[in-house]
């Protein structure tokens, strides 16, 4: 059975490309082992992420990331079962400032400032999936 979990958060202290260096690390330490995949954002102060793979994974991913200090205020924006992976190429895609970018939000929300948590589970999908078709798997990546 494979689910879906998105959520936004909001960084503790302002975001460093050394913390989103060792978020990617750890993704691609300890994710390919349980089985999950998934695409990682943030713009500014706040997080959206999509962690796919196995229900049990998934739940006990979610559940150690929200035990991470570094970010607060974790939402769940959806849940769902799903067919298919849809980030299957990455252990946690990364989509960096550049590739998230007002246009993007003004599509898909009622303004051109990135706020997740006001939009609807169907449009956060949507953006992830077209900020997927950029996005990268880095190791350093450049902020802005
Ligand atoms: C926004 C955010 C996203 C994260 N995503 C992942 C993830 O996909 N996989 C993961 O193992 N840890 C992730 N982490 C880090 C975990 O909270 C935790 O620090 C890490 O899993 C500990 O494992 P490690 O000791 O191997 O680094 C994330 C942290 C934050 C703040």
């Amino acid at each position: 059975m494979l689910v879906r979990l998105t959520y936004a958060s909001r960084a503790s202290h302002s975001v460093s490309a050394e913390l989103i260096r060792e978020i990617l690390d750890s993704s691609q330490r300890n994710n390919p082992a349980r089985g999950l995949t998934g695409i990682l954002c943030c713009n500014a102060d706040i997080f959206l992420q999509a962690l796919e793979g196995p229900r049990d994974a998934v739940n006990a991913l979610y559940n150690r990331i929200g035990e991470d200090t570094r970010h607060k205020d974790l939402t769940i924006l959806d849940y769902a079962e799903i067919d298919a992976r849809r980030y299957a190429n990455w252990s946690m895609g990364w989509a960096g400032a550049k590739q998230v970018n007002r246009e993007l939000f003004l599509k898909y929300s009622g303004s051109d400032r990135f706020d997740p948590f006001s939009m609807s589970a169907a449009q956060i999908g949507n953006l992830l999936l077209e900020l997927s078709n950029t996005a990268t798997a880095i190791k350093s990546p450049v902020l802005g």
